[in-house]
């Protein structure tokens, strides 16, 4: 097994097999890492968005649970730090307990759980900046009503997703 140090324009074509909510996902990648068997099947991908430093993840089922999640995320952001991220940022359901798991493994800290949601906002900090915000959060989102908390998200959610369809829209245009 080796991996792939690229983004998402680059790697784009290496994603054919993935589902499509991370194809796209990961196509606009700053930072992507793909993990290629030696047969050079694409079996898995962390990417982090740009702008939002938003992580995210993905595995083919069958190569799962034996440490491979670990070790592809463990690369990504270490990359991520040699390039100068303040930061990378995820949200993991609450439900997803190996994503859980690995999160904790690769250091995520929480920010606030979001139950009504059933979500799990985190963050790695890797500089001085990153620990502030993180510091800021994490103390904004813990003295914030939840009610004011939930209004933000919905709105934040529907913006990512017009930003997403205009994209997509976009990317499919080229
Ligand atoms: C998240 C994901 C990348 C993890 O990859 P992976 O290779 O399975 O992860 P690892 O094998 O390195 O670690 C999984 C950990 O979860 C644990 N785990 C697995 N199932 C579990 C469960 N039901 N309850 C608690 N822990 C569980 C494993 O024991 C392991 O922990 P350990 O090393 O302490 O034993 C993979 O599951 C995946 O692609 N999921 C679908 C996409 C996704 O959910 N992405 C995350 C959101 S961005």
């Amino acid at each position: 097994m080796k991996f792939i140090l690229g983004n998402g324009e680059l790697l784009r074509n290496r994603l054919e097999t993935f589902p499509e909510r991370y194809k796209n996902g990961f196509s606009s990648s700053q930072i992507l890492v793909i993990c290629v068997t030696n047969d050079n099947e694409v079996v898995g991908a962390c990417g982090i968005s740009k702008i939002s430093n938003y992580a995210l993840a993905y595995l083919k089922e069958k190569y799962r649970g034996r440490g491979l999640g670990t070790k592809l995320e463990g690369k990504t952001y270490s990359e991520a730090r040699k390039h100068g991220l303040d930061f990378v940022a995820g949200a993991i359901h609450l439900w997803n307990l190996p994503a859980r798991r690995v999160a904790s493994k690769v250091g995520y800290r929480e920010v606030v759980q979001l139950r009504d949601f059933g979500y799990v906002l985190l963050m790695i900090p890797f500089t001085f900046k990153g620990e502030l915000l993180y510091a800021f959060l994490h103390a904004l989102c813990s003295k914030l009503p939840r009610t004011f908390l939930h209004a933000i998200v919905l709105v934040s959610m529907s913006v990512v997703e017009s930003i997403r369809q205009s994209l997509s829209v976009i990317l499919s245009g080229s």
